[in-house]
């Protein structure tokens, strides 16, 4: 399942909206009926309005009425070259554990190793209401 996520992810990488930063990423995210929706960042002129590959591909499953998720992968690199891991900035992390239960898979791949984590390690202290 992992290499149909990259593969998914790599060819939603073509998408990502980065003329600012040039640092392209893309998410591929795998919900529990087996459906997979990817997202890109997008980038804003505005810089703070910009939108994490992430969060866009829980947009579109969320938009589609997904509500449970099993394992989200994330690539990115400078000019969309993949290098190294990209890990889920700070914000992801708290909007993914609204929707997302502690063992979620949150899966890194560099573009010749995979690295997994759960939501649970990556916000051990996230707030909640
Ligand atoms: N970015 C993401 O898409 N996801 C993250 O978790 C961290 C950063 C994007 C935002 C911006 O377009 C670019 O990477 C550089 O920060």
């Amino acid at each position: 399942m992992k290499e149909i996520l990259l593969e998914r992810a790599l060819k939603a990488l073509e998408n990502a909206y980065a003329p600012y930063s040039k640092f392209q990423v893309a998410a591929a995210l795998e919900c529990a009926d087996g459906s997979i929706f990817t997202g890109v960042n997008i980038e804003n002129a505005s810089f703070g309005a910009t939108l994490c590959a992430e969060r866009s591909a829980f947009a579109a499953a969320l938009s589609e009425g997904k509500r449970q998720f099993v394992r989200l992968l994330i690539i990115g690199g400078s000019a969309g070259h993949i290098s190294a891991y990209c890990p889920p900035c700070g914000i992801c992390r708290q909007f993914m554990s609204e929707f997302c239960a502690p063992d979620f898979e949150i899966v890194l791949c560099n573009g010749e190793q995979f690295e997994t984590h759960t939501l649970k390690e990556l916000l051990p202290k996230g707030f909640s209401l």
